[in-house]
């Protein structure tokens, strides 16, 4: 006899597990099932964010910070060392513990839940008696389990570019570049968005020569202009070598590397010899032998699951969250939809507004976004004002040795509502989380100017470019 639950959320990503974890504190019986299993072939939770995405990624780049700090920004507060050295097993052993750690503290959530954990893959056989019927092929015999609601949260894999072949030894995906030996002397990276910059930051400032290769004409097209602007300066400056408009031709390996053909922005046929290639452009929905067809269920031209604004797919019952669905590839993003989706099906009224989710891209200095564009109100004809105010004017930045960027806040110019803050600084990444709670509440830029921040912090150039939208910046 099969066992029912109330909710199985297939996939335990951000999505699924923080969809779990809500559906289990509201009073269901609750199942998680997930094939994912670590490079020892344990099973583990967490999915592309905890193994291979957002923490690994994150423990990397502030590894190599700290070593770029050690090599040369430590010289301007009169300290010199010597001899400073990579460990990359090391480096590499410490973002996999911090992955164990991660992946084990959901294990844990679990236990603390009574969430079960259907270990091995998850397809959809046909509904009986009203009740979804869910496959899970693992490590003995497949067994089934019936639900009376299931959450799709299978994520997504990384787009593959036709006729280069990745490895993940000479050529790379997200998760090979999360895992080299050593640092190459040359890394050659596809795509100059937020993986490329951030993994080709991050092995940079180890010692590779880092050449980023970008189809579109354009840099950062999704950023504010005024911030993208900042950011090529700045990548420049630290030796990343960004060519935009190139047009990727034939990429070969050989026993010394990788070459790749490719025509640059002006159409001239170019060359590139690395030792390593990462391929970055962009990731793709995974619905990969899940039988959406038993349930009815048709992905559309983008391989994406169609839902509404709530996650509901056409299959009452049935939802899907996450990178499986529209909306930005972010684990924020999915971890907040399974929230909702879990209190749908308690019978409450959530709801999100996607205007309000944040961008972050790690970079030094990070970038980060909530809301509108500047050329985005400009293309909807809205009038706005806008305030800019620059950390070389902040204390704590100079201070911190952390002076460049600014702060850019966009306002209706009728009634001040904030309709976009966009931030290129050092933690930019804490920063905007101010931004998004001032739009979550429909704040005027006048609201976050009168509200007391600290002295001295990074917060202040937030205040002050409130201001500045309504011409009183205090210290400009
Ligand atoms: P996933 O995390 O992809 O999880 C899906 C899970 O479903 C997987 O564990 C998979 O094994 C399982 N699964 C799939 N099909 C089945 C099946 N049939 N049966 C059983 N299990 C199945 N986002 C951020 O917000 N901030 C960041 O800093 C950030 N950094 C990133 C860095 C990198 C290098 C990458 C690649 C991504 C990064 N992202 C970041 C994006 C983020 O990782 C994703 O948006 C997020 O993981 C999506 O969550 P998800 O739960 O929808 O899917
Ligand atoms: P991306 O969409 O950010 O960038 C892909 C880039 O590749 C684009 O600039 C695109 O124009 C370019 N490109 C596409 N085809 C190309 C080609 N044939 N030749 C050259 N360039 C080409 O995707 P990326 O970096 O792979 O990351 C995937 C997703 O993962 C992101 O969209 C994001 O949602 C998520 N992510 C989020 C992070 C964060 O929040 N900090 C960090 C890393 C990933």
């Amino acid at each position: 006899m099969s066992e029912r639950f109330d909710v199985v959320v297939i996939g335990s990503g951000p999505a699924g597990y923080i969809a779990a974890i809500r559906a289990a504190q509201l009073g269901f019986k609750v199942a998680c099932v997930e094939r994912w299993k670590n490079p020892a072939g344990e099973g583990v939770l967490g999915g592309t964010c905890l193994n291979v995405g957002c923490i690994p990624s994150k423990a990397l780049l502030a590894s190599s910070e700290e070593y770029e700090k050690l090599t040369g920004d430590l010289g301007e507060h009169g300290i010199t060392v010597t001899g400073a050295k990579v460990d990359i097993a090391r480096m590499m052993a410490r973002k996999d513990g911090i992955v164990g750690k991660m992946t084990k503290g959901i294990e844990f959530l679990f236990r603390k839940n009574r969430i079960t954990w259907l270990k091995g893959h998850g397809r959809f056989l046909p509904s009986a008696d009203g009740f979804f019927r869910i496959e899970v092929a693992g490590e003995g015999e497949p067994e089934v389990s019936e639900a009376k609601n299931v959450i799709i949260a299978t994520g997504s894999n990384p787009r593959q570019l036709p006729g280069i072949e990745v490895d993940n030894e000479s050529i790379c995906d997200n998760v090979g570049a999360l895992s080299l030996a050593a640092v190459p002397r040359r890394l050659g990276v596809i795509g100059a968005g937020v993986i490329g910059l951030e993994l080709g930051s991050v092995w940079r400032r180890l010692g590779s020569e880092v050449t980023v290769l970008e189809a579109m004409p354009a840099f950062l097209a999704a950023c504010d202009d005024a911030v993208a602007k900042e950011a090529a300066r700045s990548f420049a400056k630290q030796g990343l070598d960004i060519q935009l408009g190139v047009s990727i031709g034939d990429v070969r390996k050989s026993r010394k590397g990788v070459s790749i053909s490719y025509a640059d922005a002006k159409g001239e046929a170019k060359s590139l010899e690395v030792d390593r290639l990462v391929v970055s452009v962009g990731r793709v929905p995974n619905t990969d032998g899940l039988g959406l067809e038993a349930v009815g269920i048709e992905v559309d031209e983008r391989g994406f699951v169609p839902v509404d604004d709530h996650c509901r797919t056409r299959v009452p019952g049935l939802y899907a969250i996450g990178d499986v669905v529209r909306g930005p590839m972010l684990a924020h993003k999915g971890e907040d939809e399974g929230v909702m989706v879990a209190e749908l099906i308690a019978g409450q009224a959530p709801h999100i507004d996607y205007n309000t989710i944040p961008w972050v891209i790690y970079t030094a200095p990070e970038i980060a976004w909530v809301g509108k564009t500047e050329q985005q109100l400009k293309a909807e004809g809205r009038d706005y004002h806008a305030g800019q105010f620059p950390f070389a004017a902040n204390g704590r930045a100079l201070g911190m040795g952390h002076p460049e960027g600014f702060v850019k806040v966009l306002a209706d110019a009728k009634t001040d509502e904030v309709l976009g803050v966009h931030i290129i600084a050092h933690n930019a990444s804490d920063l905007i989380a101010e931004a998004a709670v001032a739009m979550e509440f429909k704040a005027s830029a006048e609201d976050i100017g009168r509200v007391c921040h600290p002295h001295p912090s990074m917060s202040e150039v937030v205040r002050e470019a409130a201001l500045a939208s309504n011409k009183r910046a205090l210290n400009m």
